[in-house]
């Protein structure tokens, strides 16, 4: 497998002319959200590059920064399958950040405003700053995000514009465990109990996706937190219906209009996020 820590070697590796190129950020602790990324982008483009990279900027919590789970050898044994097709990039920070490791901040309105925007201040800047970094060292075609961060996706949409960027961002289905926990890197750092638990937040999720036009906003989230809080350890950082295109949370849905949930629930000292489509029935 090709793998580098340089951007002006990657990009001597590949050839002059080529029909699309994909980029498929990532911080690594691989799993198979991840790879259902990497997969899409080999389908759709003649090369691939997966990046590796941990990017300190985008973690507003020290400690949260320091237990981030890191294990590249492993990382690389789970891309070995598609070796032949991919080129991994494993930046130093030096090649990220040749300037020192600064954030740059940016104007993405109500899109940063509320839910990781809110509860984690700095965060978008520090994921904008790496993306910026990411896109102009490979110049991709297309470049691929997962819905599991579905603020992220239009964050990156809006970053593209921004910057008059002609890189097609490419947002892809949440996989989830087969009892519905969303795939996390985070989910390694779970004890055994509170993983076994975690299963609930998607349980919930869809009975209350089931409940639209019965209950409102506020029977919804009085849900959520009844049956979250009933689970010994679990904490609620918010929950929240939103428009899914602003991202603005409402709290007087119209019937015939699709929203979105958002929530982020800590389960012990492990922060963990999920949000789902609310269909009009
Ligand atoms: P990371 O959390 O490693 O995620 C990398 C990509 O995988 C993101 O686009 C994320 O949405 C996607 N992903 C994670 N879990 C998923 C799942 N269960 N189903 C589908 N996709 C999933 O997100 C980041 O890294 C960083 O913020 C990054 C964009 C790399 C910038 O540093």
């Amino acid at each position: 497998m090709l793998v580098f820590s340089n951007a002006y070697e990657l990009q001597a590796e590949l050839p002059t002319s080529f029909s699309s190129l994909g980029l498929v950020p990532t911080m690594g602790a691989l799993h198979q959200g991840h790879i259902s990324l990497v997969e899409r982008a080999i389908k759709e483009n003649s090369h691939v590059i997966v990046s590796i990279y941990v990017n300190p900027t985008q973690f507003n919590r020290v400690e949260d920064l320091e237990q981030y789970p890191r294990n590249i050898d492993k990382d690389l044994e789970t891309l070995a399958p598609y070796s032949n097709k991919i080129m991994v990039y494993i930046p130093t920070n030096e090649d990220l950040y040749p300037e020192g490791i600064k954030v740059k901040t940016y104007a993405f309105g109500t899109l940063t405003q509320y839910f990781e925007g809110a509860y984690r201040p700095g965060h978008f800047d520090g994921v904008a700053t790496v993306i910026e970094s990411l896109f102009t060292r490979i110049n991709p075609t297309k470049a691929y995000f997962g819905e599991k961060d579905f603020q992220q996706v239009l964050v990156i949409k809006a970053l593209v514009k921004l910057l008059s960027l002609n890189i097609k961002i490419i947002s892809c289905p949440i996989i989830r465990a087969k009892d519905g926990l969303a795939l996390s890197s985070r989910n390694a750092l779970l004890s055994k109990e509170h993983l076994e638990k975690a299963c609930v937040i998607y349980n919930i999720l869809q009975k209350i996706t089931e409940n639209r036009g019965h209950w409102n906003v506020q029977q919804m989230r009085a849900y959520f937190f009844e049956k979250i809080e009933a689970l010994s350890g679990f904490k609620i950082d918010y929950f929240a219906v939103a428009d899914p295109k602003t991202l603005t949370p409402e709290e007087e849905l119209i019937p015939s209009k699709n929203y979105r949930i958002f929530i982020a629930v800590y389960a012990g000292t492990i922060r963990l996020i999920d949000t789902i489509e609310l269909r009009r029935k």
